[in-house]
């Protein structure tokens, strides 16, 4: 958002509001760093930022949170509730961006390509057997704009696909595009990727755990680009280590920036991200219109 901030600080200012940018250290602030910036703050967009109930006790100001993105786990909504600030995301701002980041990696397994580069810059002329996709099963748990999205490309690859997914809404999309609705188990026992696009919550915690991981095909590979706790990764580590699935592909973690120390490093089979699945210029440029939109509105509600 803050790329973007020039184009929109003009029309936030003439609906007569300071605009204050400080730097993000790093991926997004920690909780006493929020608790330093938001007093005399009436609206914020924010990112994956830690909005906790002592966030919003030392917050008296805030009136309005505008999610710049889709994913509300770093936000503890009743808190926000209790606290009168009026909370809103951007719905499907990423739905084609997360999914060409899914595709991005179940090409990049299926086809060794990051491997065979690292061995050509070494040197070694190296030609690994690949998988054709056609044919393949794709099993999504999460079948929203993200899991939709990668549902219809997968199908243009020729994959099967099914989706795991508790929305009868979820359902009914899945009929009309040729996508069958599958139970946890369907899904681990045939899937050769086992791809995670779903939200963070207490039922998708660790959803991909190690009962999930004994259930899957020893040629399969599990693909999260939903949030990294949606996968267990010790479990995901013991299976690795053990030759019990093919591989892997992250773009989430349980602890971001992924820690030097992590055991998922250094393996051929397994593709690491930075959480960067829906950085595109296009991406940025329409959702930070959307959050300014987002959070002038419920400014303007709330000073009514
Ligand atoms: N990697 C990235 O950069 C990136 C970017 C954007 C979003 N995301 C993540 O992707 C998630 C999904 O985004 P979206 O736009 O598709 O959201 P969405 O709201 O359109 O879809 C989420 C779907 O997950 C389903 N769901 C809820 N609980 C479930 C459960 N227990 N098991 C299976 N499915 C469940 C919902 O019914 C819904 O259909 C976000 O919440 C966010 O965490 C990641």
């Amino acid at each position: 958002m803050q790329a973007e901030l020039a184009k929109h600080q003009a029309r936030i200012e003439s609906a007569g509001y300071d605009v204050v940018a400080p730097p993000v250290p790093g991926q997004q602030f920690d909780e006493d760093q929020l608790i330093e910036l938001l007093p005399g703050v009436v609206g914020v967009i924010a990112g994956d930022d830690p909005f906790t109930e002592r966030v919003f006790d030392n917050a008296p100001d805030l009136k309005v949170l505008a999610k710049w993105g889709i994913g509300m786990d770093a936000i503890d909504l009743p808190a926000a509730a209790a606290h009168g600030v009026d909370v809103m995301n951007t719905p499907g701002m990423f739905g084609n961006e997360v999914a060409d980041c899914a595709m991005t990696y179940v090409l990049n397994l299926a086809r060794h390509v990051v491997v065979i580069h690292e061995r050509n810059n070494n040197g070694e002329w190296f030609k690994p057997e690949g998988m054709t996709l056609s044919g393949q099963t794709m099993g999504i748990l999460g079948f929203g704009n993200i899991g939709q999205s990668l549902g219809r490309r997968a199908l243009a690859f020729g994959m099967n696909v099914l989706a795991f997914d508790p929305a009868p809404a979820a359902a009914s999309v899945a009929a009309e595009m040729g996508v069958q609705m599958a139970d946890l188990d369907t899904i681990a026992r045939t899937s050769r990727f086992v791809v995670s696009t779903a939200p963070l919550t207490p039922e998708t915690f660790h959803l991909v755990d190690a009962e999930f991981l004994s259930k899957m095909r020893a040629d399969a590979y599990v693909v999260n680009v939903g949030r990294g706790p949606i996968v267990d990764e010790a479990a995901l580590t013991q299976a690795l280590d053990e030759g019990r699935i093919a591989g892997a592909g992250l773009d989430v973690f349980e602890v971001e920036p992924l820690p030097a120390t992590s055991t998922l490093r250094h393996r051929d089979n397994v593709l690491l991200g930075s959480h960067n699945g829906s950085n595109t210029h296009e991406g940025v440029v329409r959702t930070s219109a959307r959050a300014v939109e987002n959070l002038l509105t419920a400014l303007a509600k709330v000073s009514s």
